[in-house]
């Protein structure tokens, strides 16, 4: 395996102008022509170097250059190239190959899922389907004709507009796709096979009617309602926000079950994971339906962030992940709740975005190195990228930032771009110069904010002091500042926002602003301060680093009530909470009786008791930082004591609150037992609390508890509910019950796959002592296999990314099983398997004895014969 550079990018010797492919679909194979219509770069010099097309796996059986056969004296094959050398400075190279879709377990290029054909070209999958130039920066107009049995595929898409069809003899038809826009090969795309749609219809902004079709399997036809409506609400808000219109006369997205990511943005044609499309009350969760509603929209929104304007080459994917993932955000914070969006993102970025940026995988947001692209789609290149947006958006102000965009769109539209090519547009448009915060694009690691504070009663004046730093990280042991956006209010002690007057500044603006922090160690004064404040630091999150103020725990129980700003109020409850479990924690340690600090609960009952909160904000606020948060804060992590203290402390609170939770539940229990389903933000909010109220409760045992978790299993109408049910009686002591619900839920389901991939997580995270076991067990059941990567995420990911005291078990059970797993999809899936493999990567975090198991299972994984790129590239990086 070799490494590739940024510092090696050179620009195409050769582009091709128009591709036209042909595809005959078979049982047994599939024949691919492709006619490329070529011409040297005209950028560089007149003289013809050699062509090398990139190909993998492909069974050559023709090529002509203008009409010339050429024979194997013409050209070099090897296992990844076909390399000839042109005479002239504009050709066409004519190919017939034979690729085999039917044995393709990879789910890379052309494959078959559950019967039909479907494509992923990005990254590099292209190369998988013909001799081609596979990179983004060459970008052509592609017709594609698809031929194919007429009976088991009815249903024959490409990219674009379908332009002309037909039937042939032995039961077989056509039909030709063009996609008018110029594309990179990596948004291309194929689909045939026996689908039912449902069709909508949006008007655009200029009054251009487009045609909305979801395609899915039969069976599943009457679960993309919710889908469309996704659609609808992003092509409107893309209009509304960035003035972007939808472009093609036709708008698809079709339904796959085997995928090894979510969803792909090909143009006109976007191929989604079936679990990111279908949803209906009975079948999705909450958390279903808005993933369902957020990837829709993160697939749309790329039609102009990726694919009017794309990336230059891979070191560029943040270009289009970052921003897209921004984008995506900001959409589902206006289609639900702002605030609860904003504390999910960042719990799930400082949870495992951060542990990324402080492991050997680390890298910058725009790397400049990689060995296997399919890992570098990464938390630090979508989560850290998005956030890198939302810094500019911050520092910018919304007016200059949707200047900036519009110009980089108009600027950029039909070309393959970098990311400076990004920040220059928003440069221009702002007068901003953003050089130094481009930093945030070449460090990687984790920045350090350290704050201290300083009143001066006499002088009535109020200093913050900042102190930034960033940990070394793999070749990179020097960081220079970052600009650091820190938005701010001061709390007087009635808990309301002081006006903000620096010193220099004639009058106050405003009691909540944007500082930016530039220098290593920098102080901002605040005048007119009569008394000491109580500083509300980084609002909203407004930057990706790890900020530390000396909070005492009163101080921390004030801003979780009076914080107007509604992000900071969780996280002082997250804080209070973290000071608290990490005092829970020593004490375990150290073998003493473990004793709750009563605060936390007194804050948590305020919360309870207080009925004009938002119930989502309130069991947001209820649910204790998760033990892989605890594990990324902790210098050594301690599995067993992190696990006991926070059970401890769940256990406490459940006692403790049994009265205000027990009422909160029923309430909520009551109105959905009258509300037909609804999947909108209200609902959301009181399902969510209904559900964590539910989880502590049955914690006591009682069993008035136990019986309304049985009613809300069989009585509820949606699998929220369900689910939330099933997983109580999962993680309770109540084996009969448990054994019952499993039962009848799986014979319930049995036939719906996605409905089993949340029985089989529901199982794979119970941290009941035996979990190893019962997963083993579980891939023995009819319904898992570990060819769909669905089955092995929801099983063997959540068992090794949820389930932490039984995965870390300290005898090193459970990390051979991963190895074992990783070593066996390494054949299968590599990309699967790579992904897979991420827990083991972090034997850092762990003591001694842990560390050496976790290696062992790496260095056996390295040494177990032919390793793909992907499991490669993990793994040694991992133990370097
Ligand atoms: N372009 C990606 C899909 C992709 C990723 C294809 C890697 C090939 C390799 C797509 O736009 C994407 O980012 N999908 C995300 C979901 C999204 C909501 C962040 C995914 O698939 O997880
Ligand atoms: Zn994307």
């Amino acid at each position: 395996s070799k490494t590739i550079y940024l510092k090696d990018y050179r620009a195409p010797d050769y582009l091709i102008d128009e591709t036209h492919l042909t595809f005959e679909l078979f049982e047994d194979h599939t024949l691919v022509h492709a006619q490329l219509v070529m011409r040297r770069n005209p950028e560089l010099s007149a003289e013809l170097p050699v062509l090398s097309l990139d190909g993998q796996q492909l069974e050559l059986l023709r090529i002509t250059l203008d009409d010339r056969e050429l024979t194997a004296a013409d050209y070099q094959l090897s296992d990844s190239h076909l390399t000839l050398q042109p005479t002239q400075a504009s050709f066409v190279i004519d190919s017939t190959v034979r690729i085999h879709p039917e044995s393709n377990t990879a789910l890379e290029g052309l494959y078959k899922s559950s019967g039909m054909f479907c494509t992923q070209c990005e990254a590099e999958g292209f190369r998988k389907i013909t001799y081609y130039l596979d990179r983004p920066d060459v970008m052509s107009k592609f017709t594609t004709t698809v031929s194919g049995d007429k009976q088991k595929y009815p249903i024959l898409l490409s990219n674009g507009n379908p332009i002309a069809s037909g039937s042939e003899e032995g039961g077989r038809h056509w039909a030709t796709w063009e996609d008018p826009f110029k594309k990179p090969a990596y948004l291309f795309a194929l689909v045939a096979g026996d689908l039912w749609c449902v069709e909508d219809k949006f008007t655009t902004l200029s009054s251009r009617e487009v045609t909305l079709r979801i395609y899915v399997e039969p069976e599943n036809i009457d679960k993309v309602q919710h889908a469309m409506d996704s659609l609808k609400k992003s092509m409107k808000w893309d209009e509304e926000v960035y003035g972007r219109e939808y472009d093609l006369d036709i708008f698809m997205i079709v339904a796959v079950n085997d995928f090894n990511m979510g969803a792909m943005e090909n143009k006109g044609l976007n191929i989604f994971n079936s679990s990111c499309v279908l949803a209906r009350a009975e079948t999705a969760t909450d958390a279903a339906h808005q993933r369902v509603e957020a990837v829709v929209a993160h697939e749309y929104f790329h039609n102009w962030s990726g694919n009017r304007v794309t990336c230059r080459d891979w070191f560029q994917l943040s270009l289009k992940e970052g921003f897209t993932v921004f984008r995506d955000a900001e959409f589902s914070a206006d289609m639900n709740s702002r605030t609860v969006k904003r504390i999910e993102d960042v719990a799930y970025l400082r949870t495992h975005q951060f542990a990324e940026d402080a492991g050997p995988m680390a890298h910058p947001v725009r790397p400049d190195a990689y060995m296997e692209i399919s890992n570098f789609y990464t938390l630090t290149i979508y989560e850290k990228g998005s956030e890198v947006l939302r810094m500019i958006h911050t520092l910018l102000g919304n007016q200059a930032f949707r200047k900036g965009s519009d110009l980089y769109f108009e600027r950029h539209d039909g070309q393959a771009v970098t990311c400076d090519d990004f920040v220059k547009a928003m440069e221009d448009a702002s007068g901003i110069d953003l050089t130094q915060f481009k930093r945030w694009y070449t460090q990687a690691g984790t920045p350090r904010l350290a704050v201290s504070e300083a009143f001066d009663a006499t002088a009535r004046t109020y200093t913050l002091n900042f102190t930034q730093s960033c940990p070394a990280t793999p070749g990179q042991s020097d960081k220079l500042p970052f600009v650091i956006p820190v938005e701010l209010g001061l709390l007087d002690a009635r808990g309301n926002d002081l006006p903000l007057r620096l010193q220099g500044e004639a009058a106050a603006s405003g009691t909540s602003r944007v500082l930016s922090v530039t220098e290593a160690q920098q102080s901002f004064t605040f005048v007119d301060i009569a008394e000491q404040p109580l500083p509300s630091l980084l609002r909203g999150f407004s930057a990706p680093v790890k900020l530390s103020f000396p909070y005492d725990r009163d101080q921390l129980m004030f801003l979780m009530q009076h914080d107007s700003d509604g992000f900071n109020r969780w996280e002082a409850g997250q804080q209070l909470s973290v000071q608290v479990l990490q005092e829970l924690i020593g004490q375990q340690q150290r073998g003493e009786a473990l004793v709750l600090d009563q605060r936390l609960v007194t804050a948590l009952r305020s919360l309870l008791q207080d009925g004009r909160l938002d119930q989502a904000m309130v069991a947001e606020m209820l649910s204790l930082p998760g033990e892989a948060y605890l594990t990324e804060i902790s210098e050594v992590a301690d599995v067993e004591a992190i696990h006991g203290a926070r059970e401890f402390a769940r256990q406490q609170l459940a006692e403790a609150l049994f009265e205000p939770l027990w009422q909160r539940y029923q309430a909520n229990r009551e109105v959905s037992k009258g509300t037909p389903y609804v999947a909108e933000a209200e609902h959301f909010a009181r399902r969510s609390l209904q559900n964590i109220a539910l989880s502590y409760l049955m914690l006591t045992g009682k069993p008035e508890v136990l019986a309304a978790t049985l009613e809300q299993y069989e009585a509820c109408d949606n699998m929220t509910e369900r689910l939330t049910a099933l997983a109580v009686l999962v993680n309770s002591p109540f084996e009969a019950e448990r054994g019952k619900a499993l039962e009848a839920f799986a014979e319930h389901f049995k036939d719906n796959a996605l409905v089993m991939d949340q029985w089989f997580s529901v199982q794979a995270a119970s941290t009941l002592p035996g979990g190893l076991q019962r997963v083993q067990a579980l891939m023995q059941h009819p319904a898992f296999t570990l060819k769909n990567p669905n089955k092995v995420r929801a099983l063997i990911g959540a068992f090794a990314g949820q389930n932490l005291v039984n995965f870390h078990l300290a005898d090193g059970s459970g990390y051979r099983f991963l190895a074992d797993q990783v070593i066996t999809l390494n054949a299968l899936n590599p990309q699967i398997a790579s992904r897979l493999l991420a827990p083991l990567t972090r034997w850092r975090k762990y003591a001694a004895a842990r560390q050496a198991l976790m290696k062992a299972e790496l260095e056996r994984i390295l040494a177990s014969g032919e390793l793909s790129a992907d499991v490669y590239e993990v793994v040694s990086k991992s133990l370097a």
